[in-house]
């Protein structure tokens, strides 16, 4: 991103900050709230850009035109995407693996984006697909009271959203951790805990000794899935065949110091490393610098959101990059790198030549504010409505087929490979 890239002036108040539970930029000494530099991030946590090069060799291998997310770098960064396209190649075995942390009911259009990932990828390598709901780490890190039994609740409901994006109930394993972790998998747990000591995971995590147990050994757990040997039912048993198996995780950037961890172990412990491929965060409402949270009202739109709901929403709450005043936007025009509106059309809207003259459009002044909004606010209607219709056919038996342990159809790929 251009304006992520501008030489810092001052020392920065306060220095952005990325990790699982929380994300905000850089604020300077005036208090202003900068956009989260990605490229820095890339250095910092020691992933690669996705470049040119590596997407049109993803083209090549697979067949398949990039996905928007991908042609538009909001998918930016990877660990080893390279050996997974040489298994795709070789028509060699390996799964998906992602996840989502039960906090609620509700998910927002922001957590679609690995979610609508997952699913393209699922669909064009037709491999196996894990999926992890962490309702015991939402439990572990609530402030509430909330009882347990609540963070189950919550990760059905999600389950049925996730399920809403038209993930292949025969290729897709949706599990809530409370609800299987046992056997295989959780000697796995037990296997990687032991190889993380306290100093790593607090230099990883910023863990203090204010941080309760449960929460530090939650690494382990989220980092088990990463290994076909923990899921028996899916991939055999014979563990010197399901150690080569490795995954691919699709996650936002935020999830990556997990399976930072989860690589190092992985060399230990003889188990192919999983490869990782990250999106950027859309954005809250009040603009970048922040990701958009389903417990702010005013910083997210809920895929179960109405059409007026989502109007009123951008049109009140949305950061805008345009001039304060019509004389002055027409003059000057708008500024599309800030502007929410422009930045939310850049992860939803599907024509590139369409974005590409609305950019040009907004940047000369010729687009206004009010008709960017509006804009923006249809496309989003239209992927909460198409979401909301699918939602809707996804009761507790669908959801409950997706849950039962057992093979998954993985094409191009015989089925001696399964043991
Ligand atoms: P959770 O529930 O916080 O988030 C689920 C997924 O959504 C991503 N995400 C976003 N992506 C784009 N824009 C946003 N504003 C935004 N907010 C969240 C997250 O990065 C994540 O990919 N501990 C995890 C659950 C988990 C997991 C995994 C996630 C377990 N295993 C493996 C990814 C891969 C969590 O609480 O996610
Ligand atoms: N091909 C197997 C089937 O259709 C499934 C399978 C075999 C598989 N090998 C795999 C799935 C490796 C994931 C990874 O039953």
């Amino acid at each position: 991103m251009a304006e992520a890239t501008e030489a810092p002036t001052a020392p920065a108040a306060q220095e952005q900050n990325v990790n699982p539970w929380s994300v905000s930029g850089e604020v300077d000494k005036d208090g202003k709230v900068k956009p989260i530099n990605y490229d820095k991030l890339v250095d910092q946590f020691g992933t690669k850009l996705i470049d040119e090069a590596l997407l049109e060799r993803f083209e090549r291998v697979t067949g398949h035109k990039p996905h928007r997310f991908l042609r538009r770098k909001i998918v930016f960064s990877h660990r080893d995407l390279e050996v997974i396209l040489d298994k795709y190649e070789k028509k060699e075995p390996f799964f998906i693996y992602t996840g989502r942390g039960p906090s609620s009911t509700v998910m927002h259009i922001g957590h679609m984006v690995p979610f609508e990932l997952t699913k393209w990828l699922s669909d064009v390598f037709e491999v196996p697909l894990v999926v992890m709901l962490t309702d015991d780490e939402k439990y572990l890190i609530a402030k509430s009271d909330r009882e347990i039994d609540e963070f189950e609740h919550f990760g059905r409901e999600n389950a049925k959203d996730i399920i809403a994006c038209g993930f292949d109930p025969e290729r897709t394993f949706i599990f809530s951790d409370y609800g299987y972790m046992g056997g295989e998998f959780y000697k796995n747990v037990t296997r990687i805990a032991k190889r993380i000591n306290r100093s790593t995971a607090d230099a990883c995590f910023g863990f203090d000794t204010s941080t309760n147990i449960g929460k530090i050994h939650f690494a382990a757990i989220q980092a088990a899935p990463s290994f076909a040997s923990s899921f028996p039912e899916v991939f055999g048993s014979d563990r010197t065949r399901t150690s080569n198996i490795p995954c691919l995780i699709p996650c936002a950037i935020d999830q990556d110091p997990y399976f930072r961890l989860t690589r190092d172990v992985a060399s230990q412990l003889r188990y192919a490393k999983p490869s990782l491929i990250h999106a950027r965060f859309l954005d809250a409402l009040q603009g970048p610098g922040s990701k958009m949270s389903a417990s702010i009202e005013a910083s997210a739109i809920l895929v179960g959101d109405t059409p007026k709901q989502i109007l009123k929403k951008i049109n009140l709450y949305a950061f805008s990059g345009g001039q304060p005043t019509l004389e002055e936007h027409r003059e000057k025009g708008g500024d599309p790198e800030v502007d929410v509106p422009f930045q939310y059309l850049k992860f939803f809207l599907e024509d590139d030549e369409e974005l590409e003259q609305i950019r040009q459009d907004y940047r000369s002044g010729k687009m206004l504010t009010g008709e960017i909004k509006k804009r923006c606010a249809d496309e989003v209607t239209k992927f909460c409505l198409a979401f909301q219709e699918r939602r809707a056919k996804v009761t507790d038996e669908v959801l409950d087929r997706y849950m039962v342990p057992r093979p998954l159809i993985c094409r191009g790929i015989s089925s001696d490979t399964l043991g």
